[in-house]
């Protein structure tokens, strides 16, 4: 096969060459952008009369052959023609000729895989956005179906003090909201134009690349076309807030992991999203959250790998961005698993909201709330975390829990305590006693929820 570069060539490439160099294994994913992006560029060719509008439409026929040539499986993509712009262009020149030689004209490569790229990462990212939308309302319908359920909140994964499961689910909606925000706001850094750079430094041909971008449902149009072909800008970020997006769920997944764990026993994940031992007839171990938690590990590779193939590129494009293609393309396969495999799994989480509640009381959860009583008597917060210590350190010696102490032992220790402290110590009770903003408390709850209802409107 004659290469479309071979002019000044005298020899073939090795074969060797031709393999170690080629994309096409992995880059043909671009192929409808490829394809999308030359005919709006053969329109803008012939609206400036570069090109005849029967050779546009001639080449326009071709391509339109060609993806559905691509389309059926049909399409044989070539190792020695590199790349899928050469793939497609090469079958374009065989199908039409002498018309098919003139799609070339004022671009290049690099501009070329700039364009699809940017339309394959919007795209993706509008995809991603509408996944973690799905997610969200998950996690609302999870929150609201426990709008009351107790449960312990930790700190260094020890019991801290009784929040609410809806408090706890709700927090990753927050940062889901974050990680969609990231990826919403970066599509007007993607939805940029390149084409018409060519290789580095624009064209003297008379092209309107502003015409091009409309037909393309670009925002705008690059303003320096040395910036443009170099940029990969765009990829890292999008991968950079996969990774956070990763980080995440992960950070979910490790709770489920731990939840289920008999110490735990604070959720029960279904047969359907678990998996058994071949050893241990006993074992239902939650796989799919650590494979969750495990996938993240290869984002963040993915990041480091681009961050590192660009940051002694010189300007302009360099073959060394090629590279760019498989963490991108890896990422998307992920993020969008990983996201579609949560949003089947969640439904299939069963919560023991006994265990939790039990759990809230035990481990000394309610001290902060005892203090918290002293000062609304009129101690102050350091005497009463002092006094409350001291109780916490009787309690242990004693082997009870807080609520256990009679009022005549508390007396003991502050003659402020009247009756209504065992409120204050019930988790059930304590929890809607938090008045703060955003606090653990059913109200605040229900203005969170409030708050997300109106954001969605
Ligand atoms: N396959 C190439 C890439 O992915 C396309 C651009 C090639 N440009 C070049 N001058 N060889 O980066």
């Amino acid at each position: 096969m004659k290469k479309l570069w071979s002019g000044r060539f005298s020899e073939q490439t090795a074969k060797i060459t031709d393999t170690f160099t080629q994309s096409i294994s992995y880059d043909k994913r671009l192929w409808q952008y490829d394809i999308l992006g030359s005919i709006a560029h053969t329109e803008m060719l012939s609206k400036q009369g570069i090109i005849s509008s029967t050779d546009a439409e001639l080449i326009k026929k071709g391509l339109q052959e060609i993806h559905d040539e691509i389309q059926r499986g049909e399409f044989e993509f070539l190792e020695e023609l590199e790349d899928i712009h050469m793939n497609i262009e090469s079958a374009l020149i065989k199908k039409i000729g002498e018309a098919g030689a003139k799609l070339h004209t004022a671009r290049s490569r690099n501009d070329q895989i700039a364009l699809d790229l940017r339309l394959y990462v919007r795209d993706e990212t509008n995809k991603i956005v509408e996944l973690i939308k799905r997610l969200q309302s998950l996690l609302v319908k999870i929150a609201e179906d426990n709008i009351d359920t107790i449960m312990p909140g930790y700190t260094h994964t020890q019991r801290a003090q009784p929040v609410l499961l809806s408090h706890h689910i709700l927090a990753y909606y927050q940062m889901f909201e974050r990680d969609k925000g990231r990826f919403v706001d970066s599509i007007k850094r993607v939805n940029i134009m390149p084409l018409g750079s060519c290789a580095l430094a624009g064209t003297t041909i008379n092209i309107d690349r502003h015409y091009t971008a409309r037909l393309l449902g670009f925002d705008g149009v690059s303003s320096n076309s040395m910036d443009a072909v170099s940029d990969r800008d765009f990829v890292i970020e999008f991968i950079s807030h996969s990774s956070m997006l990763m980080m995440h769920i992960s950070r979910l997944a490790e709770e489920l992991v731990l939840w289920s764990t008999t110490e735990f026993s604070f959720i029960e994940i279904s047969d359907a999203f678990t998996t058994g031992s071949s050893i241990m007839p006993q074992k239902k171990n939650p796989d799919v959250a650590e494979i969750m938690r495990g996938k993240t590990g290869r984002i963040y590779g993915n990041l480091m790998s681009l961050l590192t193939t660009m940051k002694g590129l010189p300007l302009t494009y360099n073959r060394d961005m090629q590279e760019d293609k498989e963490p991108l393309f890896d990422t998307v396969d992920t993020i969008k698993l990983t996201l579609q495999c949560l949003i089947e799994m969640l439904p299939e989480i069963r919560f023991n909201k006994v265990r939790m509640l039990q759990t809230s009381s035990e481990g000394y959860a309610n001290a902060t709330d005892m203090a918290e009583y002293l000062v609304s008597k009129g101690i102050a917060f350091r005497n009463a975390h002092e006094i409350v210590g001291n109780i916490v350190r009787y309690c242990v010696d004693k082997n009870k829990g807080l609520s256990d102490l009679e009022l005549s032992e508390l007396h003991g220790f502050s003659n402020l305590f009247s009756d209504d402290i065992y409120e204050y110590l019930d988790p059930s009770k304590s929890v809607h006693k938090r008045q703060s903003f955003g606090s653990a408390s059913l109200n605040s709850v229900i203005q969170q929820l409030q708050e997300i209802k109106k954001s969605q409107q």
